[in-house]
This record gives C-alpha cells, sequence and structure tokens, in this order.
C-alpha cells in the first residue's frame, strides 16, 4: 500500500455503516469503534479521524484527548536536569485509541496515523495552546506487543507493566530541539 496516499477523515454520522465493516483482533476497538465513537465525539470526549487507501478502503482509525502527565507520579525527576519546570503537571494529547484493520497490518499505516497525531499536537502546540506531551496506553500481552511499535517511533515507557495496558509518552519538545539543531 502506497501510505503517502491515505487520505483521513474526521468521523461523521455517514460512515456508521462503514464502521462495522472494521476488522480487528482487538475485539475492544473495534466495539469502540460501532458504539462510543461517535457518541463520545458527541459529548466532546474524543475525536475519531479515519483513514482511507487511495482506492478508498477504510483502513484504519485513531481517537483523540486531551490529557496531562503528573510530573510528581508519572515523569518524577524528568525535568531536574534539562529544565526548570515547577508546575505539577503538563498538557497532553493523548492517542485514546489507534487500530488497523488487520486485512492491512504492516504496511505502514499505523505509522502514519502515529505522524499524524504527531503532526495535529504540534500544530497545537505551535499555535494555538500548550501541549508538551503525546501520551498513549500501549497494549501488551503474552502474543503482542505494541510497546515496540511506538518505542520505534519515539514514544518512551513511563509505567512499566508487564500485561496490560503500558503508559508511554513523547516529549514534543525533544522533536521541536532536534528540527532546530537541523536547521543550524
Ligand atoms: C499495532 C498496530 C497499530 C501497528 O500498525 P501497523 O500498520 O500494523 O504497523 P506498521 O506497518 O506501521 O509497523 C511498523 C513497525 O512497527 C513494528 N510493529 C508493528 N506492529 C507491531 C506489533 N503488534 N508488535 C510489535 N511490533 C510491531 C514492526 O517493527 C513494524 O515494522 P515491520 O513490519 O517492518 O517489522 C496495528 O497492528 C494494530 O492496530 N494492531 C491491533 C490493535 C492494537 O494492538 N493496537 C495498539 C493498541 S491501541
Amino acid at each position: 500500500m502506497d501510505t503517502n496516499k491515505l487520505i483521513f477523515e474526521r468521523l461523521d454520522k455517514k460512515h456508521f455503516e462503514l464502521l462495522k465493516s472494521f476488522q480487528c483482533c482487538q475485539k475492544d476497538l473495534g466495539d469502540f469503534l460501532v458504539d462510543d465513537a461517535i457518541p463520545n465525539q458527541k459529548k466532546g470526549i474524543s475525536v475519531t479521524y479515519m483513514f482511507f487507501s487511495k482506492e478508498k478502503k477504510f483502513v484504519g482509525y485513531v481517537s483523540i484527548l486531551t490529557d496531562n502527565l503528573n510530573l510528581n507520579a508519572d515523569l518524577k525527576g524528568y525535568f531536574k536536569q534539562k529544565e526548570d519546570i515547577h508546575y505539577k503537571s503538563l498538557p497532553a494529547l493523548k492517542i485514546g485509541r489507534l487500530a488497523v484493520d488487520d486485512r492491512y497490518a504492516r504496511q505502514g499505516v499505523g505509522t502514519e496515523m502515529v505522524y499524524f497525531s504527531i503532526y495535529l499536537a504540534e500544530q497545537i502546540y505551535g499555535n494555538y495552546c500548550g501541549c508538551r506531551f503525546i501520551t498513549l496506553d500501549a497494549k501488551r500481552d503474552s502474543k503482542n506487543d505494541t510497546t515496540h511499535f511506538y518505542k520505534k517511533l519515539g514514544f518512551k515507557v513511563y509505567k512499566e507493566r508487564q500485561k496490560g495496558s503500558v503508559p508511554m509518552y513523547l516529549d514534543l519538545w525533544l522533536r521541536s530541539d532536534i528540527k532546530k539543531s537541523k536547521k543550524n
């Protein structure tokens, strides 16, 4: 699949029938799409973006909301040497759900949807309001450990867990630092 040609649409009620066609090995990720994505969007809880291949196949989705990272509990000591920050928490954008249809897995769709989320966070960070991190809970069980997928994209674990949801973050400031140093 040519992932440069993926198209995204903000979830709308016109997509309802399409939501049922989504096939995902993680049942809760399919159920969320059918049962919760539209109501949550109406209630201001999350916004879902649907991704389509250039052949107009529905290949994946990402649901996004806001979050904050507690600097005492979640990232204790993180800013001690790096920056003089004295707040208890810092704002974040959270990837609440992210899933690729099983028929299109391992073709780069998940990676593109994470890049899209980073792009969105950088737009917010650069133009609209504070947004220091991207957060998410990666799924880990005996068969599947998605932390590897997110680590490849620069995310770090902030609460190690053997199974279940593993909380991870990406520091957007470090990314902007990298960009600045590339320009100079
Ligand atoms: C995990 C998931 C989002 C990855 O998306 P994808 O489009 O299949 O992944 P990509 O093709 O972009 O993968 C890029 C790289 O990430 C790594 N990767 C992808 N899926 C992985 C997984 N499940 N476990 C470990 N590493 C993984 C691989 O190194 C892969 O490169 P490779 O295929 O050349 O080895 C997708 O498979 C998915 O939706 N899985 C089911 C639902 C789920 O577990 N979602 C995550 C929790 S919300």
